[in-house]
């Protein structure tokens, strides 16, 4: 984490604002995407309603030790995620830094006490409110910004992505804050009108056959033909070998995998308790509604040359390309649609039916969660149901790529341990379906039906299951051919204690309980090894001990080796539920014996309910059973946390 260094004119903002004639920077702290998709929201509807100059940018593309003297007459937007344990995003960290310091060294060294006080800024922040740190990042950048003279106009927003209202959050908070940029600058709202960032022309001359035309290939090496093992990483995923799919559940209507997966031959390592991402295509039905709803089916296989309009734009994707392989492998087009989306729409609907019906249902929050979010559709069901199978082949393809999402990893939590097999990292994902309601096709996760279907594929089964989806996991050139997935691997805090005859307490109902198959069968091969382990206590959940009880027999061959004891919560077995926090509460003297002793704590999985319970749960043990009062529980468990004998992975 270099300082941010002083100079170099291209990593100058005010300079660059300069240069490319614009008023507003739109920044961004993203970790998965969705902070740079809001940050490319705001410019653009800045630009279209307003008709004001905006650009996006990367905070790591700039050093902002000049932002005393960004001008007055202009506007800095800050669209900040906060990550994990209250942090800033990996793009953000340096500058997050810089301006939390007690006296950042701007470059005029003559500034007083309030160095920005020509700054005007806008913030908004995306958080999660079931972590302890709610928007921690956009909260103390405001402070700091705000301390050092800089002035923020409109609210400081706060979206929720725990309460689910992350959108509406945005929505409602961004018509306030144009409001006050209004009232500052003096905007004008005009008629949107849309202004490609983006150029897309056909290029009738070249085949997809032909091998400069980027169809998918998941690295750049790849595309070179250059299989190169040493330098993969968060954009240069690595194409691992699938080397085992089972299916974890006995059930006819659920399914949970197993996958393991080969490293061996590329650079990537983990270490027990990281995270290993995965990088889905979306599924061929989907891929064909897409096609067909917008008209493009027949020149799916079509070259397209995409580039930029906009010099401060970036194209997301090589190019040359064809249209199958951006929307096979690019944009998030399974997902549920977002409101503005379908606002944008509007001015290309194909008939005026479509056009009333886009303007009903985009114009209204509770029409639009009614009719769009409670049945889940995405954009290609939206739009098929409204205009009687006429094509909507007026949306320019270029809006197409600059307003969906892109597609992002997903990250799943390894279930095997590195210190058995550092090149075997293993899978355990639960395949995500939403039943729509009878008749109706049901929604999917994108990344864990992709596992199923190439389980499928491996076992030699086509289709055999009500929900299963065809993928086409080879390539066109088969580049891919063999069953693998593009994947690469992210560190995690999440770590058994250094010295192995620690205790531990594990909580992980359902797919929770990943990061403790590899935690215990790391301990079961230390024990072989003539380590000796301290004791391994496992709190598992599920909805019975037939269906989806994960790992099973793994757990009973491991109890005859080593100190390991497994408490189970069957929620679906008796006439009332039983979760994993009743568990605990049930074995409390275990549980605090064992933390006296200076036991690890460990919860994984669902962060809404199950970790917020858990943690609550601890407090009342401890208060209960050492004779304290609840609020001294409450501030064991925090000190527990800070000093990382309480650790979560939650999602
Ligand atoms: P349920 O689906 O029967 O309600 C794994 O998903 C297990 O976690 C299931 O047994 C599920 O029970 C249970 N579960 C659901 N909500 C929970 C919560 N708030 N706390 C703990 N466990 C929960």
């Amino acid at each position: 984490n270099a300082a941010p260094s002083s100079g170099s004119n291209d990593r100058s903002i005010v300079k660059k604002l300069e240069s490319s004639d614009r008023q507003v920077v739109v920044f961004y702290g993203s970790q998965t995407g969705t902070a740079e998709d809001y940050a490319s929201r705001l410019a653009k509807e800045g630009h279209s309603r307003f008709g004001l100059k905006t650009m996006v940018a990367d905070l790591d593309d700039y050093d902002l030790e000049d932002l005393d003297t960004f001008p007055s007459d202009k506007l800095a937007m800050f669209v900040m995620a906060t990550y994990g344990e209250g942090e800033p995003t990996d793009n953000a960290a340096p500058f997050f830094e810089f301006i939390t310091d007690d006296s950042p060294a701007f470059s005029d060294p003559e500034d007083d006490d309030a160095p920005l006080a020509k700054l005007n800024y806008v913030a908004f922040g995306l958080g999660n409110s079931t972590y302890e740190h709610y928007n921690a990042v956009i909260k103390i950048l405001d402070e700091n910004l705000t301390k050092l003279g800089g002035r923020r106009v409109g609210d400081l927003g706060m979206g929720d992505d725990g309460a689910g209202t992350l959108e509406e959050d945005f929505l409602s908070w961004k018509d306030k804050m144009w409001e006050d940029v209004g009232a500052m600058i003096g905007l004008e709202e005009r008629e949107a009108t849309y202004e490609p960032v983006l150029n897309v022309s056909e290029l009738e001359d070249l085949s997809s056959n032909d091998d400069t035309v980027y169809v998918g290939e998941f690295n750049q090496y790849h595309l070179e033909n250059k299989v190169d093992s040493k330098t993969h990483s968060a954009s240069n995923p690595f194409i691992a070998p699938v080397t085992v799919a089972t299916e974890l559940f006995n059930s006819k209507s659920r399914n949970c995998l197993h996958v393991e997966l080969d490293l061996s031959g590329s650079n990537l390592k983990f270490t027990t308790g990281d995270h290993i991402a995965v990088w889905p295509q979306n599924s061929e039905r989907e891929i064909d509604r897409f096609l067909t709803v917008f008209g493009l089916k027949d020149k799916r296989d079509a070259v397209i040359d995409v580039t930029t309009i906009d010099p401060t734009a970036k194209v997301p994707f090589p190019t040359p390309t064809t249209y199958d392989a951006v929307i096979r492998y690019h944009l998030e087009i399974s997902g549920v649609v977002s409101r503005q989306f379908l606002i944008t729409l509007i001015g290309f609907a194909p008939t005026e039916e479509s056009k009333a019906e886009l303007t009903r249902i985009g114009g209204s929050k509770e029409v639009f969660a009614e009719v769009v979010t409670q049945k889940h559709l995405n954009i290609a069901q939206v739009l098929q149901s409204l205009s009687d199978g006429v094509a909507w082949t007026n949306v320019p393809f270029s809006l197409i790529i600059e307003t969906i999402n892109h597609i992002q990893p997903r990250y799943y939590s390894i279930s095997s341990s590195a210190y058995i097999d550092k090149t075997k990292p293993t899978i355990t994902a639960v395949v995500e379906s939403i039943e729509r309601g009878e008749g109706e096709d049901v929604f999917k996760g994108i990344s864990s039906n992709y596992l199923l279907d190439l389980k499928y594929k491996k076992d030699g089964i086509e289709n055999t299951m009500p929900s299963a989806v065809t993928y086409a996991i080879e390539g066109p050139r088969k580049k891919y051919s063999g069953f693998k997935i593009p994947v690469h691997i992210r560190h995690s805090n999440f770590k058994l204690p250094s010295n192995p005859a620690t205790p531990i307490i594990m909580v992980g109902p359902g797919t929770g309980v990943a990061p403790f198959r590899a935690f215990i069968h790391e301990r079961a091969a230390q024990t072989e090894a003539g380590v000796s382990v301290g004791e391994s206590v496992l709190f598992f959940g599920s909805r019975n001990s037939t269906e989806d009880f994960l790992y099973k027999e793994e757990w009973e061959a491991i109890a005859k080796k080593m100190p390991f004891t497994l408490i189970t919560a069957f929620s679906r077995e008796g006439a009332t539920k039983v979760y994993v926090q009743h568990r605990l509460a049930e074995n409390a003297e275990l549980v605090n014996k064992l933390l006296l002793q200076g036991a690890y704590f460990y919860v994984c999985g669902d962060a809404a309910r199950m970790a917020k319970d858990v943690s609550a749960g601890l407090a009342k043990i401890i208060s209960t059973q050492r004779g304290i009062s609840e609020k001294q529980g409450e501030d064991i468990v925090k000190s527990m946390r800070s000093q990382n004998t309480y650790q979560e992975d939650v999602w």
